[in-house]
């Protein structure tokens, strides 16, 4: 369960999140929405232990983010909105994730492969130059191999064509659904046979929360 009591962050001056409450249970599977600079990625960064809270805090099945990092980051696979500046190679990456969190290579393959990535020829090229659509079919088939208890996914089709969204789109269906389901999200038309749950956020606040 992700917990979530009085949450502030500021920068500066600036609120970024203003009081926020929010229980997300086991089973739910959440569409998170609003505008740009509504608060979600700050939201998700704190939940990952990445920023400090201004006030309140954050609970993962009731362990802190930030004092019990590694613990709570092994139940969770994050796509992030950004693709992070990795420098090793593919071959190397791969091989990292397969070590850090047991994942087998095949599964990683398999699901490159399902969103069209063609791996092989580019397994000695740094993850760095590759396109932003490859960085971000790489990252979501890492997160579909490891498939944590909690799966995060940040904006994650912003940078796909369409073809790769319904490829996306149709192995999460398929898939198992992991215990807690979080994804920011411009498209809640594409989400709506996947999500039970549309959160709306508007100014660093959750203006809506509602079961569908
Ligand atoms: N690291 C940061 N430093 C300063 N301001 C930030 C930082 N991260 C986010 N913000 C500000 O917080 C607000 C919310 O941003 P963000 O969480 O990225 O929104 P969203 O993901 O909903 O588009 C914005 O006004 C943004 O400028
Ligand atoms: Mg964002």
């Amino acid at each position: 369960m992700i917990q979530i009591e009085n949450l502030t962050k500021k920068f500066g001056n600036a609120i970024s999140l203003d009081a926020i409450n929010l229980k997300i249970q086991s089973g739910d599977c959440v569409a998170l929405m609003g505008p740009n600079g509504a608060g979600k990625t700050t939201l998700i960064r704190l939940i990952l232990g990445y920023y400090h809270p201004t006030n309140g805090q954050v609970l993962i099945n009731g362990k802190n983010p930030i004092k019990e990092r590694v613990d709570v980051l092994q139940n969770i696979s994050f796509v992030p909105q950004l693709p992070p500046p990795i420098k090793l190679s593919l071959e190397e990456l791969i091989a990292y994730v397969c070590k850090s969190t047991q994942v087998q290579k095949e599964k990683i393959l398999h699901f490159a492969q399902e969103m069209e990535l063609d791996i092989e020829p580019n397994l000695k090229k740094s993850f760095f130059k590759l396109s932003g659509g490859m960085k971000q079919k790489m990252l979501i088939a890492i997160s579909l191999a490891r498939r944590g208890e909690i799966i995060i996914y940040d904006e994650p089709t912003a940078n796909l064509d369409p073809k790769a969204r319904d490829n996306f789109h149709r192995l999460l269906q398929t898939q198992n659904h992991p215990n807690i389901s979080l994804f920011v999200t411009h498209r809640i038309d594409e989400m709506r046979d996947i999500v039970n749950r549309q959160i709306y956020m508007d100014l660093g606040k959750i203006i809506n929360d509602e079961k569908i």
